[in-house]
């Protein structure tokens, strides 16, 4: 049996460093091990925050291109819109009728909308409900994300166990796999990277645009002299997550030793970025000339997806007492 693998990112705006180090780089790793590498686009999610058709829809296929442009392939991966499966949100019901309220009272998106006082609707309070079918629907062995989705990926486990106790063994319990170095990667703020933060750098930003909100990272104001601790500073992880192992080092001994400054670390970070994003950047201008073949892709990848998500629906209608 080789390993089932699924992913979904939202279509909600450009990918950020923090999307390409936490979870796009493992999606591309991942689908050269094994032939059941499921990546989607998760826009019913994204209704959750995008309410603008055009948006949406053009969010979608920029999300498909860029992951094409940044090394997903669609001859060894499965890559389609969440929308076009819509299987998943039968699903969906089938575990919203066996998920306790405390539940997603606890889960984080929920509680800190409401703790900031903000208007929440059914569908951010549920999210983690369809993200569980999204991944029960394709019998999902490994997921690759960053930390912050590792909670709903309990929430996952919790909803299959109680489905698989109640109406008999049913669902695959998954499992979340996340990268130790880029877990959680930091904004220009030194919190995490977050469209909703306001402080990402975007992985296919225009190279002037992003040199220039890098040199606008916020640092410490200590003197030059003094030495400093790589670990703690969150231009240095963002360094990191581009540097060779050397690279790494040396840099890391010039913060230990002082007397440099911080624009030069900061011109260091913008001159590895451009660099390492240069090539994909090349390939998403040529897809972004050819919609019509994007669009085949993710009609393909819906096929296969579908199929999938039809077997294992079925098994949950039959176990549940939808087949009479
Ligand atoms: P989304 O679209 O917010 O994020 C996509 C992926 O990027 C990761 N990520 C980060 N990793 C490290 N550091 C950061 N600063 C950072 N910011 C984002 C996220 O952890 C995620 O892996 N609910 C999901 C989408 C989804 C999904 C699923 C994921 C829907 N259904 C089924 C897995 C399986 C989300 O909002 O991801």
């Amino acid at each position: 049996m080789t390993m089932r693998v699924l992913s979904g990112i939202q279509p909600t705006g450009r990918f950020h460093w923090g999307n390409y180090f936490g979870a796009i780089r493992q999606y591309i790793e991942l689908q050269h091990q094994t032939p059941n590498a499921f990546y989607f686009i998760a826009n019913l999610h994204a209704l959750t925050t995008v309410r603008d058709r055009e948006e949406l829809a053009q969010n979608t296929l920029d999300a498909a291109i860029d992951l094409l442009a940044l090394g997903l392939d669609p001859q060894r991966a499965t890559l389609f819109v969440q929308s076009d499966v819509p299987e998943v949100s039968e699903l969906c019901w089938l575990l919203l009728t066996g998920t306790p309220m405390g539940l997603l009272e606890r889960c984080h998106a929920y509680k800190d909308k409401k703790e900031r006082g903000l208007p929440a609707d059914a569908g951010l309070f549920t999210y983690p409900v369809l993200m569980a079918a999204d991944i029960l629907a394709y019998d999902s062995e490994v997921v690759p994300v960053g930390d912050d989705q590792v909670q709903h990926l309990e929430v996952t486990r919790d909803l299959a166990a109680s489905f698989n106790h109640h109406f008999g063994q049913t669902f695959v319990l998954p499992k979340a796999k996340v990268m130790p170095a880029a877990a959680r990667v930091p904004g220009t703020d030194g919190a995490k990277m977050s469209k909703s933060y306001g402080n990402t750098l975007e992985v296919f930003e225009d190279p002037k645009s992003l040199r220039k909100k890098i040199m606008r990272i916020v640092t410490d104001s200590r003197p030059m002299e003094e030495p400093k601790d790589p670990d703690s500073d969150h231009l240095f992880q963002l360094y990191s997550l581009f540097a060779s192992d050397g690279d790494r080092e040396s840099m890391a001994a010039l913060y230990r030793r002082g007397g440099f400054g911080y624009g030069e670390i900061k011109k260091a970070l913008a001159d590895v970025a451009v660099d390492y994003f240069a090539a994909a950047r090349t390939r998403r201008e040529e897809l972004a000339g050819q919609p019509e073949r994007v669009r085949q892709i993710l009609a393909d990848g819906a096929a296969r997806a579908r199929a999938k998500a039809a077997e294992v629906l079925d098994r949950a209608r039959r176990a549940c007492g939808l087949v009479y």
